[in-house]
């Protein structure tokens, strides 16, 4: 007779809920979110159903919502009103980003709000810095991204995060965040951002799709794994708080690389074509909706992320939420 009989722990559901290894909750998740110039407007993005652009009271509207899910954090995009050469819309206190900040902040001041600090929605050729010929010119770059880590800061952002992938950006925005007293702002660094065909459907919601070329000089190549543990040291060693690594399915062994590595928080970006690729595959009744993102998003979690962004929170606190997995 087998003496070993791992299906003996499988028998129902309180048996697998004793030894299951991994759980997941709305504490887990941050919500992305897209404002727009205006008021009353709500207009659903078409690759990324049930996303929103959002003008700043139906942004208000939506953080309330959020909060009352028992979802702790949300992180804000911005579309602007103008574009220019160098971005200088991303760090406008007038700005949409910038007022939404403010207004939620003053609305719901527990729900955790983290600003998106990059350029690409603000420039007219759509890359993450200021341009020298046809290269982004880093280290020109880094003296607008700490102005816009400090507009987002001194409108209310708790956290500060910063994707545009240049060199040495954690410690400039760290030491412009101190300089000016914000040392309680944290950031969370976009540490390792690979240059993914995963994005599409943000680059439409967002109008930030590079208007010649790719991002393959500053983004990383979806080959590589050492070169991602080069990057988390160095923004480690910048005073990153918060490591994220992104896309997050396509890249679950680099999360579980890290995660062994380091002693500091992982998030990871469930990013908007895994969204879309969801979102698409139910509308067409191919897969469930709602077995499908639980198990993604466990799945994140048991490669390593603490924190998980994704587009799916909402409906995962509205309808996912299984506590008795019968599926
Ligand atoms: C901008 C930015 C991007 C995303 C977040 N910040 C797109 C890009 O780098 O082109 C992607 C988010 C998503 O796809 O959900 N730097
Ligand atoms: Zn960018």
């Amino acid at each position: 007779m087998l003496k070993l009989r791992p299906r003996r722990l499988r028998l129902n559901e309180n048996l697998r809920s004793m030894i299951r290894e991994t759980t997941l909750s709305v504490k887990d998740l941050i919500y992305p979110l897209f404002v727009v110039a205006g008021s009353n407007v709500r207009e659903e993005i078409p690759s990324m159903p049930n996303c929103y652009h959002l003008s700043v009271d139906n942004a208000v509207e939506l953080a309330k919502k959020i909060a009352a899910l028992g979802i702790p954090a949300i992180e804000v995009f911005g579309l602007p009103e103008y574009k220019d050469e160098v971005g200088s819309a991303a760090w406008d206190m007038k700005s949409p980003v910038q007022r939404a900040i403010a207004a939620i902040k003053r609305a719901v001041p527990e729900l955790i709000i983290v600003g998106d600090v990059c350029l690409c929605q603000y420039t007219t050729h759509g890359h993450c810095g200021k341009l020298c010929g046809h290269y982004v010119d880093n280290d020109e770059t880094l003296k607008l991204l700490q102005k816009v880590a400090v507009s987002q800061a001194e409108a209310g952002a708790d956290i500060v995060a910063p994707s545009d992938m240049m060199d040495g950006r954690i410690a400039a925005i760290r030491d412009a965040l101190d300089d000016k007293g914000l040392i309680n702002v944290s950031i969370m660094s976009y540490a390792v951002k690979y240059a993914s065909g995963y994005y599409a459907p943000f680059r439409d919601a967002a109008d930030s799709a590079p208007q010649f070329g790719d991002r393959k000089q500053y983004q990383m190549d979806c080959a590589n794994v050492r070169e991602a543990l080069k990057e988390v040291e160095l923004d480690l060693a910048e005073g990153a708080d918060i490591i994220m690594i992104k896309p997050a399915l396509a890249y679950l062994d680099v999360v579980s690389k890290v995660r062994e590595q380091i002693n500091r928080p992982v998030a990871v970006y469930n990013v908007s074509g895994e969204y879309a690729m969801v979102k698409a595959a139910a509308a067409n009744g191919w897969i469930d909706e709602g077995r499908i993102v639980v198990e993604n998003l466990t799945a994140m979690k048991r490669a390593g992320a603490d924190i998980i962004i994704t587009y799916h929170a909402i409906d995962f606190a509205e309808r996912f939420q299984y506590n008795g997995r019968t599926f």
